[in-house]
């Protein structure tokens, strides 16, 4: 989609509420994009899964939606959960529906994701994408991401936050 035609949206915390509505966005995106953002095929969410994204305490785990305002469905979400053994460094993923792809909500959203992170106390990120992924490489890179590792197909990346 054009950048000029980018619909208007809003954003909001994501909830335990809204597992049918996530449900629908994992529906909105291609087998592409599922194994991208999952590191694998992705067929369908189970409900552990769905549980999983969707109950998060907004501080060990932030996940904030982008809404799209002429329908109220979920178009994007940009999430961290923090690493089960260190409190100060959390993982970051983000998914933007196809049809959305390409307008910068990604980044936008990434950001505000880090701004939460931040205050929040972690000093560390960290993020795990396919090396020929070059939207979330450049995604990341845009955000302050360096690689840190190469792992197969996968790349890790690293930003510090300022303390
Ligand atoms: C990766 C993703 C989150 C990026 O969000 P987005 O809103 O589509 O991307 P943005 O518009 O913010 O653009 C991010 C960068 O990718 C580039 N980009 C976007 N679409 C691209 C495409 N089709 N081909 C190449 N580069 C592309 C942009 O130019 C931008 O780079 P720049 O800042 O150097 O110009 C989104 O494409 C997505 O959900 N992909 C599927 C799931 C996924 O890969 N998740 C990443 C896991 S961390």
């Amino acid at each position: 989609m054009p950048l000029a035609l980018l619909p208007h949206y809003t954003v909001r915390a994501l909830g335990p509420d809204d597992r049918s509505a996530l449900a629908v966005t994992f529906e909105r995106l291609s087998a592409e994009s599922r194994r991208r953002r999952f590191l694998g095929p992705k067929p369908r969410l189970s409900d552990r899964e769905l549980t999983f994204l969707t109950d998060v305490d907004q501080v060990r785990q932030v996940a904030l939606a982008a809404i799209d305002e002429r329908d109220g469905s979920i178009v994007a979400v940009a999430r961290y959960h923090a690493w089960a053994d260190r409190d100060d460094v959390a993982d970051v993923a983000v998914a933007v529906i196809d049809e959305w792809q390409g307008c910068r909500l990604g980044t936008r959203l990434a950001r505000q994701v880090i701004q939460h992170a931040r205050a929040n106390g972690f000093t560390r990120l960290t993020g795990t994408t396919y090396w020929d992924n070059r939207p979330a490489r450049r995604m990341l890179r845009t955000l302050g991401f360096n690689t840190v590792a190469f792992d197969g197909p996968l790349l890790d990346m690293e930003m510090r936050l300022a303390e």
